[in-house]
């Protein structure tokens, strides 16, 4: 076994007490029975998570991020730049109605609402470890599908080496009149990156429709790479076949690559990523910056599942 592989094993002390774990999925899933959402969302969206919701057997037992954690210190420049401005601002992202383009290097391109693409997929729950590249981390449970079953619809041809994303653009959305990032905010992944099981659509969290603070109605989850990759709010999915731009790349290129896994081996050039603050439980505000460090890993312990993508890169070259 390689040394990568060891230390992306999950730490017996971060696994929550079978007990205290077992009585959250209940609530979790008492809520979703009750079909509660609490978020401002579309109808159809509720209607999707009203459904059975399959779980998902690599889910993560780290004890859980609270829901209010989760949904009140975030990342998401477009409705400002402070932990607290995307819940602030919440109201300002417009999602119903929402449509999609789905352009490029596809046989079966066109504009889709929502309720298109939400009716073809059962929603799966998937507890994933999430590392956002300042160096804090969470552990949520999502609610959605397999990205690769959703672009499988759009028919992608053999030019087809590279996903791009591109989040809404609006000028009432309060943190787009700052010249932070230039937008509209833009991510992409290889395809097989893409494809991999792991890569997931979400639509939902915590048996919720997903929070516009989150990324309504639809954000991309990509657990082995820093949090930037999981674009939110998604209004363009485009194949290509040249590596497309990603907007943390454009704005400072050395500092965040196109690939951006999860790496403790490669430091930020500002800051160690060795270690993470991990959020569980109730710890937003002020109280993150006191929560626990423990040691980060290697594609976020998912190392082994996307190993086969990165066999022969040197990853400190691109990182
Ligand atoms: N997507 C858009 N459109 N705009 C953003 O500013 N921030 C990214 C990512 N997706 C961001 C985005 C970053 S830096 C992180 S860490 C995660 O969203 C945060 O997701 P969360 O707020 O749901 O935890």
């Amino acid at each position: 076994m390689k040394d990568w592989m060891r230390t992306a094993r999950i730490k017996s002390s971060e696994i929550t007490d079978e007990s205290v774990f077992r009585r959250r999925r209940q609530i979790i899933q008492g809520t979703m029975a009750a079909g509660v959402t609490g978020f401002i969302g579309s109808a159809a969206h509720a209607k999707a998570l009203s459904q059975p919701v399959t779980q998902w057997e690599g889910n993560a037992t780290d004890e859980l991020t609270s829901e209010a954690t989760a949904t009140t210190y975030n990342n998401f420049y477009e409705l400002g730049t402070d932990k607290g401005d995307p819940v602030k601002y919440a109201d300002k992202l417009v999602t119903d109605p929402w449509s999609v383009v789905v352009d490029g290097e596809c046989n079966a391109p066109g504009t889709f609402t929502i309720e298109d693409i939400l009716k073809p997929h059962a929603i799966e729950e998937r507890i994933y470890r999430f590392r956002c590249v300042e160096a804090w981390s969470m552990v949520i449970p999502w609610n959605g599908f397999a990205l690769g079953d959703l672009l499988k619809r759009f028919k992608p041809n053999a030019n087809a080496k590279y996903v791009a994303f591109e989040t809404v653009q609006d000028d009432n959305l309060p943190g787009m009149s700052s010249r932070v990032l230039d937008w509209p905010y833009v991510e992409g992944l290889r395809i097989d990156e893409a494809m991999h099981p792991l890569a997931f659509m979400a639509i939902g969290m915590y048996g919720n429709v997903i929070p516009n603070q989150n990324g309504a109605p639809m954000r991309l989850v990509v657990p082995w790479k820093y949090g930037y990759k999981s674009i939110k709010s998604i209004v363009r999915i485009s194949f290509t076949e040249k590596q497309p731009p990603t907007s943390w790349n454009m704005s400072a290129p050395h500092e965040y690559g196109f690939y951006s896994n999860v790496n403790p081996d490669v430091s930020h050039p500002r800051w160690s990523q060795a270690k993470e603050r991990r959020l569980s439980g109730d710890t937003s505000g002020l109280a993150a910056l006191f929560s626990a460090k423990i040691p980060s890993q290697f594609m976020n312990g998912y190392g082994e599942e996307v190993a086969e993508l990165y066999a022969d890169m040197d990853l400190k070259k691109f990182f």
